[in-house]
């Protein structure tokens, strides 16, 4: 794993669009893994920067996002949809009918959940997953628990996760209790994956996931064991991680 250590949120985001960048570059119809969340803002509004100054193009780009809420249609203010349309899709020249997440108001989620990881195959899997990581050490949205789950599948979302996300809807209750998210397997199949880690609250949950053992109950740590994982994170992120002696490249 290589991990590159930087001042703040805005030096993180910039070096992890340098990245998606080169990948795009070097694959213009390069299979992208796609996260939501706060932490990938900054990084969508670089790549959204560097397509404006004309720099890239994404016209042959195919993404795959990793998750999206059980019961929200993709017009609700928070979909993950919606999300992606408004904080990169809408202002790249990205073609609609590229860009996969999973349907939350599938009437048979189960079906939907196998249609989706047999996508990801047909797609040729992805060539760079971007991750952000919840408070609790979940990617998409696998939560901690028993046993990794590899394939697309319907998750109950954990108290703590609802709490996180309650920030963006009116109230608590509104938060849907369940979502349909890659599985672990879909996501340990890509080629390169590159996570993102900010803020000083997240610092403890970095230190178990790359300096403590491999385990369901932190699912980021199996990230460990993928031979291509790219870790960027603003140095209160990982402040915790440094200080029990894992190299950091700069
Ligand atoms: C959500 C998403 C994850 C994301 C996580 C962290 O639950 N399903 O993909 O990584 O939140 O979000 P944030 O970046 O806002 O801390």
């Amino acid at each position: 794993m290589k991990i590159y250590k930087t001042e703040n949120y805005e030096e993180m985001s910039r070096l992890a669009a340098d990245m998606i960048a080169a990948c795009i570059l070097l694959k213009p119809n390069a299979v992208l893994g796609l996260a939501t969340g706060s932490t990938p803002v900054g990084t969508y509004r670089e790549l959204t920067e560097c397509y404006r100054s004309g720099r890239l193009s994404f016209q042959e780009i195919r993404s795959v996002n990793l998750d999206e809420y059980c019961g929200l249609t993709p017009e609700h203010a928070q979909s993950y949809r919606r999300f992606m349309q408004e904080n990169l899709f809408d202002h790249v020249d990205i073609r609609r009918e590229n860009t996969y997440v999973p349907c939350g108001t599938a009437e048979n989620p189960e079906e939907e959940c196998r249609r989706y990881s047999r996508l990801i195959r047909e797609l040729g899997g992805t060539d760079m997953q971007l991750l952000g990581m919840g408070h609790n050490g979940h990617i998409g949205f696998n939560e901690p628990g028993d046993c990794f789950v590899p394939d697309t599948h319907r998750v109950m979302l954990s108290a703590e996760t609802i709490d996180a996300n309650a920030r963006f809807f009116a109230s608590r209750e509104e938060v849907p209790t369940s979502a349909l998210t890659m599985g672990i397997g879909d996501i340990m199949a890509a080629r390169h994956i590159l996570i993102l880690i900010s803020g000083v609250d997240k610092a403890e949950t970095a230190q178990k996931a790359f300096a403590g053992p491999v385990t369901p109950e932190v699912p980021a740590s199996v990230l460990q064991l993928h031979p291509n994982v790219t870790l960027i994170g603003d140095k209160a992120a990982l402040e915790l991680l440094e200080a029990s002696g894992v190299e950091m490249c700069r």
